[in-house]
C-alpha cells in the first residue's frame, strides 16, 4: 500500500519517548532521580500516503505522545522518524516548513481549539497566507470554498467561534486543517468531545474528504467502533509499546494478543 515509487508517507522506527519522572513530595534521603516515565517504547509504525492508520488503546497508553512525535509537537528520546523518505527526526529549518504545510492536526476540544476572538475568515486566513501564494482577495475565496467543503455556509465566514455548535466548531477546525492542502492528518480523539449523534456526521464528513482528497490519516482514538468505521490499519498500544499492528478487518476478526482481545471485549 505505498506510493507510485513504493514510498511510504510517513516511518517512525523504535521510537522512545521517555519524560523525566515526577517527585511525589518531599524527596525522600538516599533516593536517588526517580525513574523517567517511558511513555513511548520501541514504537514502529508505517503509514502509506492516502492510508488511515488507528491508533488505539487504554488511557496513558502513549497514543497521544505518539502522535505528537510525527506532528513536530515532541522530540524523541531515541529513534527515527521518516517523512516521504527524508529523515525527520530532526528537521532543520526546510524541513520544518514542509512539515508545517503538509502535516496538520484536527484537535479533540473544538472550543479550546479556535481561538475565541478571532472570526472564520481570520482563522482560515492564517494557513492560507502562510502556506500558499494567494493575495488576499484569493484568500478569502479560498476561505468561503473551504467553509462549504465542511458543510458550513460561507456567509459564516464573518462569524466567532461562539456562534458555533460543538460540530460545527470541529468543521472548522477542519476546514483550517485543509488549508494548507495537507498530506497528512493526525487526529487525536477528534469526535470524542462531540454529541453521538454529531460524532457520526463529523466522521462521515473526514471519510468524505479522505475519499475527494487522497489526505493519509494517523487516527487517534480510544472508541473501537469508529476505528472500524474509519480506519484502514489499526495499531494497538499497551504501556508505551505497540501490541499489535495490522488490517482493519483482520484486527477485529482474530486479535493477536490477549490485550487486543481484552480491549475488544471491553468495547461491547
Ligand atoms: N509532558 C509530559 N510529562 C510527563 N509525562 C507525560 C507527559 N505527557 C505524557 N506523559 C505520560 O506519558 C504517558 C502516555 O501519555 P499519552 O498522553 O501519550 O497517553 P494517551 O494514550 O494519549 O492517553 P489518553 O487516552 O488518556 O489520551 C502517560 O503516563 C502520561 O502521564
Ligand atoms: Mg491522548
Amino acid at each position: 500500500a505505498t506510493g507510485p515509487d513504493g514510498r511510504w508517507l510517513v516511518e517512525v522506527e523504535d521510537l522512545a519517548v521517555h519524560f523525566p519522572g515526577r517527585r511525589r513530595g518531599l524527596p525522600l534521603p538516599g533516593r536517588g532521580r526517580p525513574a523517567p516515565v517511558r511513555a513511548v517504547e520501541g514504537v514502529s509504525l508505517r503509514i502509506a500516503p492516502g492510508e488511515t492508520l488507528g491508533l488505539v488503546g487504554e488511557s496513558g497508553s502513549g497514543k497521544s505522545t505518539t502522535s505528537r512525535v510525527l506532528a513536530g509537537l515532541q522530540a524523541a528520546t531515541a529513534g527515527t522518524v521518516r517523512y516521504d523518505g527524508v529523515d525527520a527526526t530532526a528537521p532543520d529549518r526546510a524541513l520544518r516548513r514542509r512539515l508545517a504545510k503538509e502535516v496538520q492536526l484536527v484537535f479533540q476540544d473544538p472550543y479550546a481549539s479556535l481561538n475565541p476572538r478571532r472570526t472564520v475568515a481570520q482563522t482560515l486566513d492564517t494557513p492560507l497566507r502562510l502556506h500558499t501564494a494567494l493575495d488576499a482577495g484569493q484568500r478569502r475565496a479560498r476561505s468561503a470554498e473551504l467553509l462549504e467543503q465542511v458543510g458550513l455556509p460561507a456567509a459564516h465566514l464573518d462569524r466567532y467561534p461562539h456562534e458555533f455548535s460543538g460540530g460545527q466548531r470541529q468543521r472548522i477546525g477542519i476546514a483550517r486543517a485543509l488549508a494548507p492542502e495537507p498530506r497528512l492528518i493526525i487526529a487525536d480523539e477528534p469526535v470524542s468531545a462531540l454529541d453521538v449523534s454529531v460524532q457520526a456526521q463529523v466522521l462521515n464528513l473526514l471519510m468524505e474528504l479522505r475519499e475527494r482528497l487522497g489526505v493519509a490519516f494517523l487516527f487517534v482514538s480510544h472508541d473501537l467502533a469508529v476505528v472500524r468505521h474509519f480506519c484502514d490499519r489499526v495499531a494497538v498500544m499497551h504501556r508505551g509499546r505497540l501490541v499489535e499492528s495490522t488490517d482493519r478487518d483482520r484486527l477485529f476478526a482474530a486479535p493477536h494478543t490477549e490485550y487486543t482481545r481484552e480491549l475488544l471485549a471491553a468495547a461491547h
